[in-house]
């Protein structure tokens, strides 16, 4: 069993009030004029009755509109790698407002910002910037079809490459109309996109080479690329069985199509390079986000120079008003400039930490009675409540029961730990958590599972 100390002024649920009453005033009025009272539907998803509205942050802590504090292991869904308010990413931010927002034009920070991407990821012969993991895997996508000329997309059951219809397919595949976990059927996310659209996507299990080789065989005619999370965890961190992607790169080059690496959530979290020098297993073209511009709006699409070059007026399109936007990359140097320190060390710390928890919640879990299974690539988590051993499929993350973390969650949150209602959204663990936030955390479950005691559980 791990040791934890227990720090001397954890606060614990018995010597506290919690209300969230001023939380729930705020989201009445939200609900007046924001559609389902947020800009983004994550942001109310299985938040009943409504989502905590925070207020401030201050690096691994969060406070909300009532003045709780907590743990964030939301993190702005990972974006904030430097946790909230670092003071490099502010400074830097604030010398980019005194020469001007932006311009419209190159600008050296971008040039300088494009070398530290191509000097850290081995993948990125060139890099461009838009502002959204949305926009950057659309782009990637518009690149492979012209290309190769071909008009299909691979994807994977359970991964979430964005917000455009070319990827809302079986991104949530509930059972019984997600057809067999070999031969996945293919569902739109949402209401509202083109059957036509429908048309241009093909379905595969991820974490299954068989199953991946069977369909290639079938479509790579028509299929320009195959877009994969190399670590899945948009829904539920997974991690990809031993030499899995190293199959998926060598069916890819054999099946003549190329490969996507959507590292909006593993990029410059769990390697400097991300899951390609992680894994070892190098794709054509590669998507960032999140982490990239610490909290900051900016995404990057990087990848082979004969790819990317074909890029420009007159060839492959690609514009947007707010690209590379002075502010975010400035955001972004910070950012990067703070994780590559030290040989990379944070990587090494944030991975750490992560193995702790994992460890230390697991155990917590289990010795109150739970059965759970937590799984960790570096930074991130997720916490499974299921009776199986382990979790490597995606419809085996579906099997855990939500109604069991959602309760272990609330709980949490009165002993001040942020985590997201839904067990599928992974806990971020940032660069400037430390083991005393392990440690209160491991303490608030213990808490937490007392409280719980006199519920059903198991
Ligand atoms: C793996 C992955 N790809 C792409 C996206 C889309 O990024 P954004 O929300 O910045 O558009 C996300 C967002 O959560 C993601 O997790």
């Amino acid at each position: 069993m791990q040791m934890i100390t227990r720090p001397e002024n954890v606060k614990l649920l018995t010597e506290k009030t919690f209300s969230l009453q001023k939380s729930e005033q705020l989201f009445e009025q939200a609900r007046k004029y924001l559609p389902a009272g947020a800009s983004s539907n994550v942001r109310v998803h299985m938040h009943e009755p409504f989502p905590v509205i925070f207020e401030k942050g201050v690096g691994p802590k969060v406070w909300d509109v009532d003045g709780n504090s907590y743990i964030d292991y939301l993190m702005a869904y990972g974006a904030l790698i430097l946790g909230h308010k670092h003071p490099k990413i502010i400074a830097e931010i604030e010398q980019q407002l005194q020469q001007g927002i932006m311009f419209g034009t190159t600008t050296e920070r971008e040039i300088e910002l494009a070398k530290i991407i191509a000097d850290a990821v081995p993948c990125a012969e060139m890099v461009t910037f838009a502002n959204s993991g949305t926009e950057a895997t659309m782009e990637a996508l518009r690149i492979a079809r012209a290309v190769t000329g071909k008009d299909k997309l691979l994807k994977f059951e359970g991964h979430y490459h964005g917000h455009h219809d070319y990827v809302l397919f079986s991104v949530d595949s509930p059972s019984p109309v997600s057809g067999l976990e070999s031969s996945p059927a293919k569902l739109p996310f949402f209401p509202g996109i083109p059957d036509e659209v429908a048309k241009t996507i093909i379905v595969a299990p991820w974490n299954n080479v068989a199953a991946l080789e069977r369909i290639l065989k079938k479509n790579h005619n028509d299929v320009a690329a195959v877009i994969t999370e190399p670590v899945m965890a948009s829904q539920g961190v997974i991690p990809p069985e031993s030499d899995y992607l190293k199959q998926l790169r060598e069916l890819t080059i054999k099946y003549d199509c190329l490969l996507i690496f959507d590292e909006v959530l593993t990029g410059f979290r769990i390697a400097k390079g991300g899951a390609q020098e992680f894994y070892g297993v190098k794709p054509d073209i590669a998507c960032y986000a999140k982490a990239l511009g610490g909290g900051a709006p900016i995404a990057a699409v990087a990848g082979r120079r004969d790819l990317m070059s074909q890029i420009g007026p007159g060839r492959i399109g690609f514009g947007g008003t707010y690209n590379a936007h002075p502010l975010s990359l400035a955001a972004s140097k910070a950012t990067l400039e703070t994780l590559f320190k030290n040989d990379g060390e944070a990587f090494r710390r944030m991975a750490d930490l992560g193995s702790k928890l994992k460890t230390g919640l697991a155990e917590t879990l289990s010795a109150a009675g739970y059965n759970v299974v937590v799984n960790a690539v570096g930074p991130m988590l997720s916490i499974y409540f299921t009776k199986l051993r382990k979790v490597s499929t995606y419809r085996q993350a579906l099997q855990s029961s939500s109604e069991k973390f959602k309760r272990f969650r609330d709980e949490m949150l009165k002993h001040g730990v942020y985590m997201h209602p839904d067990g599928l959204e992974r806990l971020s663990i940032s660069a400037v958590h430390t083991e005393r936030e392990v440690d209160e955390t491991i303490i608030a479950a213990e808490e937490s599972l007392k409280a719980l005691r006199t519920q059903i559980i198991s």
